[in-house]
């Protein structure tokens, strides 16, 4: 009785797409759960044996979860982000970055979120397009990205904010050695290559810049800043033991 009662209220609600109300009602679900599903988490995120992870950042947006605290892209535990790309809207947005497990002693969070635990956000459209934040400094040092939010679903998603998150011990980052990657050639031509803005080896992400383009008069994004990573002391042997399989069910 309750269940035909649902049935007509959709079929009442939904727009006929079939004379059979029931079959109706099934088009308008299925076309609600499965796209919605298959355009947002389908191959959103695909890792490999190496400890990388690359995450799709099309069609992402719409606020942040608050119940969890999520970030719509964002990097798994014991990872930086090291890249992004945008091979076919010359970086008026950002459809993919590369996160690498680039912490292996950091102890793992086991699943349990925040995977770490010290994070700030940048807000781009405030020009905070760097993680270090001079007017912040003990909050800021020694933050790398791991999360960007855009409010809005766009392919490619155009970022609003960046999460920044403290290395874990016994990590720090060498602000003498920080890199630029630039998105585009020095005739302001943007780079199509898949993984062209990535940083060096042991490099993580410490910014994202943007700016206005003189031909289109649109925002793109132009370089994304790279620091390396110190491992400053020999980690406490509890903290060792992380990085290599237990061995024993009783210690
Ligand atoms: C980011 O800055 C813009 C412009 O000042 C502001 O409208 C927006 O609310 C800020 N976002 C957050 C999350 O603080």
């Amino acid at each position: 009785m309750f269940g035909n009662f649902i049935w007509r209220l959709l079929a009442e609600a939904l727009p006929a797409t079939s004379a059979n109300p029931r079959l109706n009602a099934v088009f308008w679900i299925y076309l609600f759960f499965a796209t919605s599903a298959l355009a947002i988490y389908q191959n959103h995120v695909k890792c490999f044996g190496t400890g990388d992870c690359q995450i799709t950042a099309a069609y992402q947006g719409g606020g942040f979860n608050d119940e969890y605290h999520r970030w719509l892209i964002e990097c798994s535990d014991g990872e930086a982000m090291i890249g992004i790309f945008d091979t076919y809207k010359s970086f008026l947005g950002i459809a993919q970055v590369w996160c690498y497990f680039i912490f292996p002693l950091k102890p793992p969070a086991i699943g349990i979120y925040p995977f770490y635990p010290v994070c700030n956000v940048r807000n781009f459209t405030q020009y905070e397009y760097y993680c270090y934040d001079k007017r912040f400094p003990t909050d800021t040092v020694d933050t790398f990205t791991t999360a960007i939010f855009s409010p809005t679903s766009a392919d490619p998603v155009q970022p609003t904010l960046m999460k920044c998150c403290k290395t874990p011990a016994p990590y720090k980052l060498d602000y003498n050695r920080c890199q630029w990657k630039y998105t585009h050639d020095k005739t302001g031509e943007h780079y199509d290559g898949f993984w062209v803005v990535k940083c060096d080896t042991n490099f993580v992400m410490t910014g994202i810049g943007s700016a206005m383009n003189p031909w289109d008069s649109q925002l793109h994004f132009v370089w994304i800043q790279c620091c390396p990573v110190l491992t400053v002391s020999t980690p406490p042997a509890a903290q060792q033991l992380y990085a290599k399989p237990q061995i024993s069910y009783t210690s």
